[in-house]
């Protein structure tokens, strides 16, 4: 068993976070708290190279001078073990970052067990997601994890700065946005009930209150495919906008983008290094194709697929292989959209909504469009859908009071962290996926 050895209040210790350890001068006394991320033995030296939630930084005892009961405990301290080092701050060219700590107190907080996470261990990246509660520590995920924080803070500051309201909707519910067939029912007292899958319905009934809104909260799919693109639950960020067309929306859209990645560009470089990503932020106009033309460089390409249906994978993978920065594709078939998409008054086929698509091959990271506000058109459209209109009326009721012409869109936080991070698999792109084959950890 792990053991822990005092307890008593280990923070009033701290000087110093990693981050400013190392921002310290030479000869600067400095305490840290942390977790023993390797440890190596060299000679008479002893390397332990200590995490806090800042960073990494080398600490070395050497037998001689550096005191005995330190010494003494850097030698039985194991992997991921937590301890307090207390020490001088001296340069050294072969440390990471230039600085190591010369060991002067090292007490071990809490002992962990033999370290399961090892190199021989990992026969597949299955065991890595098995173990997923302890593989979370390893320098990579905690990079995606990073970027993935930045990412979400940088959401909030755009929308903020944009006057968009924080609202939250409920994950209970009982009428289905985006159709029957990944929805995940539950006994709900009785009644049946689903778990979201899109807080829109309920933002759309929020701009009346406040014009501009946005939500970032999980979202359920009862996704029965085994892609490396599909969780059953992910973090979905929705923003609508009262008065706004399709065309502002995709230039929120873009905006929005642009912002979240020079934000990560600028604050992660040194996370998109360590995972081996290079990536340089896409400058706007976005291009824009319609599904017509998407469907014929994808016949061209040999990927034939019938007017009306959704993009298939494989012509989605083809189109988002021949772009190099994120691109919309615009116009999509009325009887390819769920019910609420408006028709273009243009060509009723088709409707005022677009999907973002992420280059790369990385595929689709956001739909977004045009409501539909009028009552009628949408009663005529839930029944022509053959959906059930009671679960429906709140929804039907706000086109009797007051709703203006509007729009919105998702985006989906695990999809676009895949695509900034060069992810093979979606899992990667959060810290406890779910997928069809994962509930555990
Ligand atoms: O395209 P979707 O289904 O659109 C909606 O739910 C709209 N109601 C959103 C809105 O207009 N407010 O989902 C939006 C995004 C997708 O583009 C994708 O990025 C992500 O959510 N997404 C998924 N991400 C991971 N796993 C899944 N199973 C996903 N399904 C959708
Ligand atoms: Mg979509």
């Amino acid at each position: 068993m792990g053991k822990i050895f005092e307890d008593i209040n280990w923070l009033k210790f701290r000087t110093h976070s990693i981050s400013d350890a190392l921002k310290s001068d030479k000869g600067e006394y400095v305490r840290l708290l942390g977790w023993i991320a390797s440890k190596r033995a060299m000679g008479k030296i002893i390397f332990c190279l200590i995490r806090d939630g800042s960073g990494f930084i080398q600490v070395a005892g050497k037998e001689g001078i550096t005191d005995e009961k330190a010494l003494d405990a850097m030698k039985r301290v194991s992997l991921e073990s937590t301890v307090m080092v207390g020490g001088l701050i001296r340069d050294d060219e072969r440390a990471p970052k230039g600085k190591e700590i010369s060991v002067k107190e090292f007490k071990i907080i809490a002992l962990s067990e033999k370290w399961p996470i090892t190199k021989s261990a990992i026969k597949s990246p299955s065991f890595l997601y098995d173990n997923r509660h302890l593989s979370i520590r390893g320098r990579k995920a905690i990079s995606i994890m990073k970027i993935r924080s930045e990412l979400i803070y940088s959401s909030f500051d755009f929308f903020k700065k944009q006057g968009f309201h924080l609202i939250n909707a409920p994950t209970l519910v009982q009428s289905a946005c985006e159709g029957g067939a990944t929805l995940f029912n539950l006994n709900y007292f009785g009644k049946i009930a689903f778990l979201t899958q899109s807080a829109q319905l309920y933002e759309e009934a929020a701009i009346c209150a406040f014009e501009k809104v946005f939500v970032l909260q999980p979202a359920f799919r009862a996704e029965k495919s085994k892609t490396a693109k599909h969780l059953t639950e992910f973090w979905m960020l929705e923003a609508e906008q009262a008065f706004a067309t399709h065309e502002d929306i995709m230039k929120l859209e873009e905006d929005l983008l642009c912002h979240m990645i020079s934000n990560v560009f600028e604050k992660c470089s040194e996370e998109l290094r360590i995972i081996g990503r290079k990536f340089s932020p896409p400058d706007p106009p976005f291009p824009r194709i319609t599904y017509d033309e998407a469907r014929e460089i994808a016949i061209s390409k040999g990927i034939e697929f019938e007017w009306g249906g959704d993009i298939p994978t494989e012509a989605e993978n083809i189109l988002s292989k021949s772009f190099d920065k994120p691109f919309f594709i615009t116009g999509y078939p009325l009887s390819a959209r769920s019910f609420y998409h408006m028709a273009d008054p243009k060509d009723e086929r088709i409707t005022l909504s677009s999907d973002l698509i992420a280059p790369e091959g990385y595929g689709e990271i956001a739909t977004g469009g045009q409501r539909i506000h009028d009552y009628n058109t949408l009663l005529e459209r839930i029944r022509k859908q053959e959906l059930p209109v009671e679960s429906f009326s709140w929804y039907l009721d706000l086109r009797r009071y007051g709703l203006p012409p509007h729009s919105g869109f998702g985006i989906g936080i695990e999809r676009l962290l895949r695509w900034i991070c060069g992810l093979k698999h979606i899992r990667a792109s959060t810290l406890f996926p779910r997928t069809i084959t994962r509930i555990n950890p």
